[in-house]
């Protein structure tokens, strides 16, 4: 690999320890080893654990000065010796899970942002087998998104189609995109949120009907209503211990509920109810890279475009967070390099 003298120094941010979420701090630019490819990256995007990462809340030890986000998208610059799948030029997004690239979970191994560095960097060098092209018609703003939110969600709904109906709990990354993938796969969607705003802006996604959960605390009665009186085929649970027991008032008979996230706290699952509706309860860890391979030729064939909330330009990365922290928001927030 050639590097040539400005490629010697970088910008990146890491996690500060501090009040701070992130620290500028200035490193040298990684040589692809064999088997790497070296990639400018040029968008990132936030997802929950982030938060949880850069606010030391998250359930594995962070050691300080590690690089945070998963999720990025960029250009290969230079390749290591016996690389084959990419070449220099070649636009390519991260995996969540590097090292997974196909068949059954193989368990949660090594992830970026905690015992490896991640993508809020101007470049890095992974393994060239962690990444995978990106779908023509997107942005790099754009695909970073799809590595972990994107692939949560349609592993989520993986199975729904014509005639089920979904529920999806509120308007973050992980539940509009599997609002998105749900309405491609021809189901109906319904959904919950906290405000008038993203409850307009949920039905224009193609939501049919929105329930606003924290003016109708037992919204689950309510939703099970709106189907029919029958209930959801597949609730995408993001609020966990707080909403599970909600989401099985408003599951039909038969019924699945995906378990993605634990963003509600509260007091879990009524497991005889649960075991009446001779329901199921899946986990999700987001999905291998033939998974995410799969979903992108869905994405790219629909010309589905993810929804951005907003772009933050690199140097604004601590405000990104404290924006994304606040969860104003509905979409994904992505920084721009
Ligand atoms: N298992 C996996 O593979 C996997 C992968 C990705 C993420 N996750 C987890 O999934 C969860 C969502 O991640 P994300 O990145 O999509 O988060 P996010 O973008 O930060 O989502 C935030 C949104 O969640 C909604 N929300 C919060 N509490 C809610 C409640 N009680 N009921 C309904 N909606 C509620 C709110 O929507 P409104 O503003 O509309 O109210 C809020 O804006 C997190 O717990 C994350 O750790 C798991």
């Amino acid at each position: 690999m050639r590097a040539t003298s400005e490629e010697q120094s970088m910008r990146a941010f890491q996690v500060s320890g501090t009040e701070a979420p992130v620290l500028p701090v200035r490193r040298r630019v990684p040589v692809p080893a064999a088997g790497q490819v070296l990639v400018r990256v040029k968008a990132a995007a936030l997802n929950a654990r982030d938060r949880l990462i850069v606010g030391g809340r998250y359930s594995a030890p962070v050691p300080p000065g590690r690089v945070p986000l998963s999720d990025g998208a960029g250009v290969v610059e230079a390749a290591g010796d016996g690389v084959t799948r990419f070449r220099a030029g070649d636009r390519v997004m991260s995996t969540f899970h590097p090292a997974w690239i196909y068949g059954p979970f193989p368990g949660w191994g090594e992830l970026y942002g905690v015992q490896r560095d991640g993508w809020l960097t101007e470049y890095i060098a992974v393994d060239e087998r962690s990444v995978v092209g990106v779908p023509d018609h997107l942005s790099y703003e754009e695909a970073a998104t799809l590595p972990c939110a994107a692939l949560t969600a349609w592993s989520a709904v993986d199975g729904i189609g014509p005639g089920d109906t979904v529920l999806v709990q509120g308007s973050g990354g992980v539940s509009v995109f599997a609002l998105q993938f749900a309405r491609l796969a021809g189901a109906r969607v319904l959904a919950t949120t906290s405000s008038a705003e993203k409850a307009r802006r949920l039905k224009d996604l193609g939501a049919s009907e929105v329930v606003d959960y924290a003016r109708t605390p037992e919204w689950g009665a309510r939703v099970r209503a709106l189907a029919d009186g029958r209930g959801v085929d597949l609730v995408v649970e993001i609020g966990g211990a707080g909403t599970v027991a909600q989401s099985i008032d408003a599951l039909a008979d038969g019924g699945r509920i995906s378990l993605v996230g634990n963003l509600a706290s509260g007091g879990g699952m009524d497991l005889t109810r649960f075991f009446q509706l001779g329901a199921t309860l899946r986990t999700v860890a987001v999905g291998s890279r033939s998974d995410f391979e799969r979903m992108n030729r869905v994405v790219a064939r629909h010309r589905l475009r993810p929804v951005i909330d907003r772009v933050f330009p690199f140097a604004a990365a601590p405000e990104a967070f404290a924006y994304f922290e606040k969860g104003a928001g509905m979409g994904k927030v992505v920084i721009g390099l």
